[in-house]
């Protein structure tokens, strides 16, 4: 998969060249490119910005460089699909993820100040909120976004790894714990160090239904409708 990420700040993407991200550059299952917008603008001076028409506070970043820069991208992987980072966008969650895990590449416009010119999104096919507050750019919202779907992508994780992470199936994660056995008196539940493995699944399974359902019962009660059980019995 190709991910382009269109921002005045290229600086600050080195949080993408660790860890599970780096390895899967490595392995060439997703490249990442990142384009400083001000290299589109042009305007003698670089400008990317300018103030709002009917007057008011910020800048307001143009439609030309942007629109330019996609265009670009655009050229060398047509099939990509264009981000906008915006409060005004649907909440990202791991439905999403795994649908952007999909596409054949992403083009993700990270915006500052005021935001976008208005017309920006015209050319958008997803526009994308991480959450209910308000962030200086879309640098963050990008990366949040590059590190959720670069998980999901066949040969980045364990085969089945993703699937028991949180939100997979709507439940969270089950409780884990390493050594030592006992730490300044917190032990370790015994049906971990039981060696019987049908039991250890079985207590883990509940153990996520458990906390899903006391944490966050708008996931339980997805999770139910999806076909899952209560209780994992005993078989
Ligand atoms: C300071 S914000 C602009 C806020 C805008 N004036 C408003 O109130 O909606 C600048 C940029 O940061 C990004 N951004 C800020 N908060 C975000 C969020 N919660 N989710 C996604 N992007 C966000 C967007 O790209 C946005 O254009």
């Amino acid at each position: 998969m190709r991910i382009d990420i269109i921002t005045l700040f290229p600086e600050v993407f080195t949080p993408l060249d660790v860890s599970i991200i780096k390895k899967a550059k490595e392995k060439s299952i997703v490249e990442i490119k990142i384009w400083n917008l001000r290299d589109f603008s042009k305007d003698k001076h670089k400008k990317v910005d300018d103030k709002p028409y009917g007057g008011g506070k910020g800048m307001v970043l143009k439609c030309q460089p942007i629109f330019d820069a996609v265009e670009k991208i655009k050229s060398e992987n047509p099939k990509s699909k264009v981000i906008l980072t915006s409060p005004t966008g649907i909440l990202f969650d791991h439905k999403i993820a795994k649908k952007l895990s999909e596409e054949k590449g992403l083009i993700i416009i990270c915006g500052h100040y005021e935001g976008v010119d208005e017309r920006v999104r015209k050319i958008v096919d997803y526009e994308i909120s991480i959450g209910d507050y308000i962030l200086t750019g879309g640098e963050l919202p990008a990366m949040v976004i590059v590190d959720s779907i670069v998980r999901l992508l066949p040969g980045v994780l364990p085969e089945e790894a993703p699937i028991y992470d949180s939100f997979y199936n709507y439940l969270f994660d089950w409780p884990c714990y390493t050594r030592p056995q006992n730490f300044k008196g917190l032990k370790v539940p015994e049906i971990l160090l039981s060696g019987n493995h049908k039991e250890i699944e079985r207590w883990r399974r509940n153990k996520a239904i458990e906390r899903t359902k006391e944490k966050r019962p708008d996931l339980y009660e997805k999770y139910l409708k999806e076909g899952g059980k209560d209780d994992i019995k005993k078989s």
